[in-house]
């Protein structure tokens, strides 16, 4: 077809004759004549018709697909539009065709609306139309367009894993797929290339990346889906400097091409360990600048039993001076509450005054030097507010970061904040004690005796990256010794039996002479989310489940054939069937 894109029309076509084709935005009868809106997908063109020469104007609905052929003109003196690209322009009607009508739409076309999520995900494809989830569709494919851009010029080879595949532990559930062929046994879905991309190091690839689907079967938040994508990226003789470096390029190159900026690097580095003392959390957001202090020594000897008892017992007392926010009794007491909630004992608060004195409700408590102490520690201004946490370490700066978060946060992602975290512990306790791995269980540790004499506070070589306090992704420098992988697996309570039996096809494979290696992978839905200013990376994944992990419009998951399940060997539970049985479909859940 010869068309012109509707939003690429300008006064210098004035005179021209056109053929435009998209969809009705917008019909409205002024005076015997019908304007209509014509949008494609590069945006939209007034057509102006006099509907007693073209009778079909008059049938026009939203969303009609039709084309149009006319001449570009100016549009009258007091006309134009400055909010549009044409607007100085229309196209005068000669020849108007429907190529499709539209059944009334379930919802507006229209950024403006706001419409329910599940109905926008029942009609997805229209959805799509509507101009700002057009822009995420394209703002998400000039990201990987950029981010392959990028990676080719460094000599990166694009290589492609299976997705059928023996598990490869990242601490989600695996999605399963039966076979057929062997009844009874199943493929797993990848949670992430991790050991594909670790054998093609041994392989010879020296630089590889992927732009990889991956499955977790987890609960759902904003920022996770059932499959989501990662830049996956690995390289061979490589630290950890190289691995920042190559990712640092990719994250700087699609900033660039969203948002038209220059990110300066390198990007800057916190240990895991000063981020959690400076900002409570390992993905700090440095948008704002509060940090947390410590208070221990000042209260070293207090009266106030709150202090002296969290001391006494191993623990720390923390604050943190959160500025010249909004302050009330009810204020005091939600966030209180909310302390409570994250695990904390509870919440002291001081307001600064005008005077410097600090007035709260614990101050009666508080002796001369440890007020002044607290003065020096903060030098807050009249009106700032102080919240203090006194606990196991851990807790209280976590408290102290999560409250940081709640009251500083900025809505959108106007500024941002790329950052590193290094050096993270290489194991995590669980809560019945047990110990487990804090990134993979592929990850080096920083020093080999000291994962054995300590492996509670050991220090392994992973690192993540943070975009305005979102988790962008994480890597590490890997093992790429079998006897040091079998240790880790030994810490992590897999004896050399269940290793051998799961992971003996890949601790083979580290013994071919593996090279040193390091990688990363980071999530492309949270970036573009980010860099688009969304909240949620179901905005910028053109066809998300909802939190239940159901598609709304195919209604997946469903119920199968039983002829199907006989062939996969699957015998459906009792509880199972009878709700099938009572049509009880997944594709009606009540979605939190
Ligand atoms: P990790 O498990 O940290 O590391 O995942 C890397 C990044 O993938 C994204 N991500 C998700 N995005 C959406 N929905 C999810 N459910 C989800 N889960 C993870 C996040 C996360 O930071 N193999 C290692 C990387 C490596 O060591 O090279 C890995 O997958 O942005
Ligand atoms: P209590 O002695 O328990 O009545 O607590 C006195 C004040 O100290 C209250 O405002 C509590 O919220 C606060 N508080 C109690 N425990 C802690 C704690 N571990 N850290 C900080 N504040 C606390």
């Amino acid at each position: 077809m010869n068309r012109t894109p509707a939003g690429s029309i300008r006064p210098s076509q004035i005179g021209e004759t056109v053929t435009v084709s998209g969809w009705v935005q917008r019909r409205r009868d002024h005076g015997g004549i019908a304007f209509v809106d014509v949008r494609d997908a590069s945006g939209i063109i007034q057509v102006v018709a006099d509907p007693a020469a073209h009778d079909e104007v008059a049938d026009l609905k939203m969303e009609y697909c039709i084309s149009v052929t006319g001449v570009v003109r100016a549009r009258p003196e007091g006309t134009q539009n400055p909010d549009l690209p044409t607007g100085e322009v229309e196209i005068g009607v000669e020849g108007l065709l429907v190529l499709s009508p539209a059944d009334t739409l379930p919802f507006m076309i229209d950024d403006r609306v706001d419409i329910d999520e599940r109905a926008r995900l029942r009609h997805r494809y229209l959805d799509l139309r509507r101009p700002r989830m057009g822009a995420n569709l394209r703002a998400r494919s000039r990201a990987t367009a950029a981010i392959r851009r990028t990676l080719d010029a460094q000599g990166f080879l694009e290589v492609e894993t299976p997705t059928l595949i023996n598990s490869t532990p990242e601490g989600a559930r695996d999605m399963l797929v039966p076979s057929r062929l062997r009844e009874g046994e199943f493929y797993a879905l990848p949670q992430s290339p991790q050991l594909f991309k670790q054998l093609l190091m041994v392989a010879g690839v020296e630089r590889y990346f992927q732009i990889a689907r991956c499955y977790r079967d987890e609960d759902f938040r904003a920022d996770r889906q059932l499959e989501f994508t990662q830049l996956d990226l690995e390289g061979s003789f490589w630290d950890r400097d190289d691995v920042l470096d190559a990712i640092e390029s990719v994250l700087v190159a699609v900033a660039r091409e969203l948002r038209d900026i220059e990110i300066p690097r390198p990007f800057p580095r916190f240990t895991w360990q000063e981020s959690m003392d400076r900002f409570g959390t390992d993905k700090p957001d440095l948008r704002f600048a509060a940090e947390i202090v410590d208070l221990s020594d000042i209260f070293a000897t207090s009266r106030f039993g709150v202090f002296r008892d969290a001391l006494a017992g191993g623990g720390t007392v923390r604050g943190i001076d959160v500025g010249p926010v909004e302050w009330s009794r009810a204020r005091a007491d939600a966030l209180t509450e909310r302390a409570k909630e994250l695990g904390a004992m509870g919440l002291v608060w001081m307001v600064v005054e005008e005077d410097g004195t600090l007035r709260s409700p614990v101050a009666k408590f508080l002796d001369a030097a440890e007020l002044r102490g607290m003065q020096d520690a903060f030098g807050a201004r009249a009106g700032d507010v102080i919240l203090i946490a006194a606990d196991r370490w851990k807790l209280a700066v976590e408290v102290l970061g999560t409250l940081r978060n709640d009251l500083l946060r900025p809505a959108g992602h106007e500024e941002l904040s790329f950052l590193w975290v290094i050096d993270f512990p290489l194991f995590e306790e669980e809560e019945d004690g047990s110990i487990t791995f804090s990134h993979h269980p592929f990850t080096a540790p920083a020093s080999l005796d000291e994962m054995r004499d300590n492996p509670n506070t050991a220090v392994s070589r992973a690192y993540d990256a943070v975009l305005n306090g979102v988790e962008l992704g994480s890597g590490s420098v890997r093992i790429h010794d079998p006897d040091v992988q079998r240790q880790v697996f030994e810490i992590l309570g897999i004896d050399a039996e269940t290793a051998e039996r799961r992971f003996g096809w890949f601790l083979e494979a580290l013994r071919y002479g593996t090279p040193p290696h390091a990688g990363f992978a980071f999530g492309i839905d949270r970036l573009v989310m980010v860099l688009q200013g969304e909240s949620s990376i179901r905005e910028v994944i053109p066809f998300p489940k909802t939190q239940s992990g159901v598609d709304p419009m195919t209604g997946a998951p469903t119920w199968v054939d039983d002829a199907q399940l006989d062939e996969l060997g699957i015998t459906l539970t009792e509880a199972a069937v009878s709700r099938r049985d009572e049509g009880d479909e997944l594709d009606q859940p009540t979605d939190g």
